[in-house]
């Protein structure tokens, strides 16, 4: 019996090899030119009879509809689920859910609140399993952050990009991005909030070239792209400290100021203005938000093609 084909899961950027997410990222520069209507060639064969189905475990705008979306854009359909509708949601087993689900759809999209849950699931699917949030990453946000790079200021590579703020889930998969893309990170994060140790040991052991610091004027300087996110992640209830720890971490146009002529500003939202980033950066001709919320669903469409086989 010829041995059966492990599913392409799009987990973590760290978990693919740069030349297939350069491979993901064309195809979602393709995608984009190409409209509402995704050209033969870059949709999986049989979409139409392909499925994706979402579960969420915390709330979502921009990656519940975009992944929608970009379903039935490729030509297939997608289902949205709260947790709290599936049986998950009182009690049987992530990987009882994965089996079942892998007998009726194509592809799972999961945010959820553990990473943990995430990769048990994964273990026990027999179809892709794509990570849609979770305490630990969010390489979907930033797949369209890097093409969104691409697109104002061209090749990422060799390039500067500052992360202000907390070391949160979209700053590791910034870490993974700048080893598997070879850009230069550098991070400014209050001492009690860097990124886990995990992330900062992977990108050592990988050579990459990120840096820590608590100082946001030096991770700024010079930088081609400044980046933030909410001091305060779904699920974390100390709000009230952490703007305490952060109030000196907050993107205004001082800061922006220290960085490259023509550098751009992003942020993956939903914004905080006034404690994270002020509203003369966010609104202003340096920020490029929209676009790369918009690309969110170019660049899952690319995903969900690859792990759908294309
Ligand atoms: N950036 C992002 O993932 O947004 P949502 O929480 O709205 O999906
Ligand atoms: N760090 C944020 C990202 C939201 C898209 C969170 O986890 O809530």
């Amino acid at each position: 019996m010829a041995a059966q084909k492990s599913p392409r899961h799009f987990l973590d950027i760290s978990a693919l090899d740069s030349k297939t997410l350069r491979r993901i990222l064309d195809a979602a520069h393709a995608m984009k030119k190409a409209g509402k209507r995704v050209p033969a060639a870059l949709r999986p064969k049989g979409i139409e009879n392909l499925v994706l189905v979402m579960i969420f475990e915390k709330p979502s705008t921009r990656t519940r509809v975009s992944f929608d979306i970009a379903m039935r854009q490729l030509g297939g359909g997608a289902l949205s689920l709260n947790h709290t509708d599936l049986q998950l949601g009182r009690g049987e087993s992530v990987a009882d859910t994965a089996r079942v689900l892998s007998r009726y759809a194509d592809g799972i999209m999961i945010r959820a609140n553990s990473h943990e849950t995430l990769l048990e699931l994964a273990r026990h699917a027999t179809i892709p399993v794509v990570n849609g949030l979770t305490d630990k990453s969010h390489p979907c946000q930033v797949m369209a952050d890097v093409m969104t790079f691409e697109e104002h200021l061209g090749a990422i590579k060799g390039r500067t990009v500052a992360w202000i703020g907390d070391g949160n889930n979209v700053a590791i998969s910034w870490m993974h991005a700048a080893a598997r893309f070879g850009f230069s990170l550098r991070l400014a994060c209050p001492d009690q909030l860097k990124p886990e140790d995990e992330a900062l040991e992977w990108v050592k052991a990988q050579k990459a070239d990120v840096s820590l610091s608590n100082d946001p004027e030096k991770a700024v300087k010079g930088a081609d792209c400044v980046v933030t996110d909410t001091w305060v992640s779904m699920g974390q209830s100390d709000a009230a400290k952490r703007k305490k720890m952060l109030a000196a971490f907050g993107v205004d146009a001082k800061l922006m100021g220290k960085a490259a002529k023509g550098a751009i500003f992003m942020h993956c939202l939903p914004a905080y203005r006034g404690l994270e980033v002020s509203e003369d950066v966010l609104e202003g001709p340096q920020s490029v938000v929209w676009d790369e919320a918009e690309n969110r669903l170019h660049a899952q469409k690319a995903i969900l093609a690859w792990c759908l086989g294309a």
